[in-house]
């Protein structure tokens, strides 16, 4: 499948669960003070998770642009250097907002990927919040351990921490327990050699997180306490330049049809080969995500520029310089 197949898939999928599928948000946040860019699809919809606003479709999917270079998920360093970071990338989402929550979240995420799209259960590992000790004394997720537990053998489950396994918008904002889907796509001779449970969470390259499934439930206040949301929600982000990855069999996000284009056309004009040296292909990956996030900022209002939002997107050109 090209990548727009892909897309394509993930949206009617959705569709058919009586999701309203919804246009991508800008990429440039002008009316949140605690965000300069989107940085997780469910921005947008912050204000119906807080419940100060009612959306009209209780269920919506859809792909958002993401920048995450500034504040609390900030990639830029690593970008360039690995084969799947990138500055800006497209989350795949789907929300409910009050309606469905873990049961069907959990159920459709398995059923997408591995009977409509194919991906070999085997191949997969889930993680799941292990609660916490510190101030917020949040207890284990159960609930999402025993619905996984249901489809996916329990060597293949794995307990989170904090940091990874309750996710938060920033430091104020909707947050909630989460569980991950991991993918190994490691050669089978490696894939023997050490098992891809121990390899979660690990930085590499070829044992990623594809899919984030957040179960919103609080609110983070200001003063750091978290409160209680009227209603349980459901926000759930996809990594569509993994996900490309895995479909496409390849081992770099740069090797999809997303990115092959834009390299080809750096070779070019560049007079330089992509895949012979390390430093040449960081130089080459830099550029190619860069200058996607560049342009893709200038096209939804944001120029570089000295200060604020604008100093941002004049780093990141700069890096690529
Ligand atoms: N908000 C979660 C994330 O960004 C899931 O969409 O990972």
């Amino acid at each position: 499948m090209n990548y727009k197949e892909i897309r394509t898939q993930f949206l009617k999928f959705f569709e058919e669960k009586n999701h309203k599928i919804f246009p991508s948000a800008p990429m440039v946040v002008k009316d949140d003070p605690t965000l300069m860019f989107t940085n997780a699809g469910m921005n947008q919809f912050k204000e119906f998770f807080l419940g100060n606003s009612v959306s009209k479709n209780k269920r919506i999917a859809d792909t958002q642009k993401c920048l995450p270079v500034s504040g609390k998920h900030n990639d830029l360093e690593e970008v360039g250097k690995d084969t799947y970071h990138h500055t800006m990338f497209e989350m795949l989402g789907n929300w409910s907002f009050g309606d469905y929550f873990k049961k069907e979240a959990i159920a459709w995420a398995w059923e997408l990927l591995t009977d409509r799209l194919k991906i070999v259960k085997d191949s997969l590992y889930v993680s799941v919040f292990e609660g916490s000790k510190d101030a917020d004394k949040l207890v284990m997720d159960k609930e999402a351990y025993s619905l996984w537990s249901a489809i996916v053998p329990e060597e293949r489950i794995i307990l989170g921490n904090k940091k990874d396994n309750f996710w938060e918008m920033g430091d104020q904002g909707p947050c909630g327990p989460c569980s991950e889907i991991h993918v190994d796509i490691r050669p089978a001779e490696e894939k023997a050699k050490i098992p891809g449970a121990s390899l979660v969470n690990q930085d590499h390259p070829l044992v990623v997180e594809i899919w984030n499934l957040v179960f919103i439930q609080y609110n983070r206040k200001a003063d750091g306490k978290l409160e209680p949301l009227p209603e349980k929600h459901v926000d759930t982000g996809m990594g569509f330049e993994r996900l490309c990855m895995v479909l496409q069999n390849v081992q770099s996000n740069y090797d999809t049809d997303v990115f092959t284009p834009i390299i080809l056309e750096i070779e070019t004009i560049t007079n330089s080969k992509y895949g012979v040296k390390e430093d040449t292909d960081i130089a080459i990956r830099v550029i190619a995500d860069h200058i996607r996030a560049v342009a893709f900022s200038i096209a939804d209002g944001q120029l570089p520029s000295n200060t604020g939002a604008g100093y941002v997107i004049r780093r990141i050109l700069r890096r690529a310089i």
